[in-house]
């Protein structure tokens, strides 16, 4: 037997009601914060996600997907969302769009990872990116929006934390500083932070190498090394986000895996589904578009792990919306009657009406038993006394009800009576 590749996982028709509950929310949220779809490819040039995400990083030295196709060339599958859209915005002359552009995507994404509860190398993100604002409610409307959508989803269990990991100008002091305090400690830390420490000590407070962590812990904080600009946005930031009754906590820890980011910087983090317990995660970035070879565009953006969401929904007993079920189930008795049955179904699917019949040959006791099942709010056996009349006994499901009903008529019956 082939089994499915580690770290990735099915869907199965009974549960994929729960991701198109998910997926259809994020699209509601989509709509009324005017975020239209954007969709890029899966696998993009390697070094775009290299220049992009960062060399630094966990995401680019060890998790990336990367093969040589068979021109040569060196491709990455998406790791992320952001790079991808910042590229296309840049390629498709999107700065000269009315701005702010507000965009949004659903997609698979691949990371090399151990897998655990909440991790796996396929997963899937909702995420929006805005462009041209530069402004901090902006950043606010953006935070307001991933809040919205857990809410929408009736999700309680998370808290919001925000930080501020500054400009170029601050990070340049507070990299200094990280570098004066890191330096004793040195030969105490893992070979990722040694490294890290010449090419970007701010990726050293990601370490989650729990003797690094020690040391990390009592680091300078980038908040005290904001510039002005810096400080007085994230002020306003917060100012907005009150103004909305968002509720959050600063913690000046959270400084995120992924290079391109500037100022505003958030996480929506739970502690119902384990170690994985960021369900959302996101900020500025400011510095994206030129660094990929494109204008002084600010942009601030999210994603949301579609499947830690649905875990956290699963682990803390939020409702799903019902699966979709047949509204009429027509069973046949022979040849003639199924027939009958079969035409009705497909002339009722025809108007737009959920209809099943059998396509098993099975005896009616075992059709009723399959049209329980589908959880078929209707039933209907036609035979031969029924093709004489036509007409049928609509039966409802949740009283034992019959309504005698035309064949004819059974559409309006089924419109009316939902
Ligand atoms: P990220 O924090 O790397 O940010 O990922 C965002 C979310 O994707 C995480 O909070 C988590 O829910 C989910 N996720 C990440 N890795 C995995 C995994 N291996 N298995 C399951 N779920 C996972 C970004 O990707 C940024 N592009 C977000 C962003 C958009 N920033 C600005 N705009």
């Amino acid at each position: 037997m082939i089994n499915v590749p580690k770290g990735t996982k099915d869907v199965l028709p009974e549960q994929s009601y729960k991701w198109q509950f998910v997926e259809g929310t994020a699209r509601e949220v989509a709509k009324v914060f005017n975020l239209k779809e954007i969709r890029t490819p899966v696998f993009e040039h390697t070094e775009l996600f290299q220049r992009g995400v960062g060399e630094t990083t966990d995401v680019v030295t060890k998790e990336m997907y990367t093969f040589e196709d068979k021109g040569g060339r060196s491709i990455t599958l998406k790791p992320e969302g952001t790079a991808g859209v910042a590229r296309s915005f840049i390629e498709n002359g999107l700065v000269n769009s009315p701005l702010p552009l507000k965009s949004f995507y659903i997609t698979p994404c691949y990371r090399y990872e151990r897998p655990q509860a909440g991790r796996l190398r396929e997963f899937h993100q909702f995420g929006i990116e805005v462009f041209g604002s530069p402004e901090p409610d902006t950043d606010a409307e953006v935070i307001f929006a991933a809040s919205t959508f857990l809410d929408k989803l009736g999700i309680k269990d998370t808290r919001l934390e925000i930080n501020s990991i500054g400009c170029k100008t601050c990070r340049a002091e507070y990299n200094k500083a990280l570098k004066e305090y890191f330096r004793p400690h040195l030969d105490n830390m893992c070979a990722t932070c040694r490294e890290r420490f010449d090419k970007n000590p701010l990726r050293m407070i990601d370490c989650k190498e729990e003797g690094c962590k020690k040391i990390t812990a009592k680091a300078p904080k980038i908040l005290d090394y904001l510039c002005p600009d810096c400080a007085a946005h994230f002020e306003k930031v917060k100012g907005y986000l009150s103004a909305l009754g968002v509720d959050y906590t600063v913690n000046p820890d959270i400084v995120r895996g992924l290079d391109y980011y500037s100022r505003t910087v958030f996480e929506f983090v739970s502690t119902s589904i384990g170690a994985q317990g960021t369900v959302c995660g996101g900020g500025r970035y400011d510095g994206l578009i030129s660094e990929l070879g494109g204008g002084n565009v600010p942009a601030i953006g999210f994603a949301a792990g579609l499947e830690r969401l649905i875990l956290l929904m699963e682990n803390t007993s939020v409702v799903f919306p019902e699966p979709s079920a047949p509204q009429i189930y027509l069973a046949g008795m022979d040849d003639s009657t199924r027939l009958k049955a079969f035409e009705i179904a497909n002339s009722l699917r025809l108007k737009g009406v959920s209809a099943e019949c059998d396509h098993m040959s099975r005896s009616v006791k075992a059709q009723f038993k399959y049209a329980d099942k589908l959880g078929a709010k209707y039933t209907a056996v036609i035979g031969e006394s029924e093709m004489q009349s036509g007409a049928c006994n609509l039966k409802r499901m949740s009283d034992g009800q019959t309504f005698l009903t035309a064949f004819a008529d059974i559409y309006g019956f089924l419109r009316d009576n939902k």
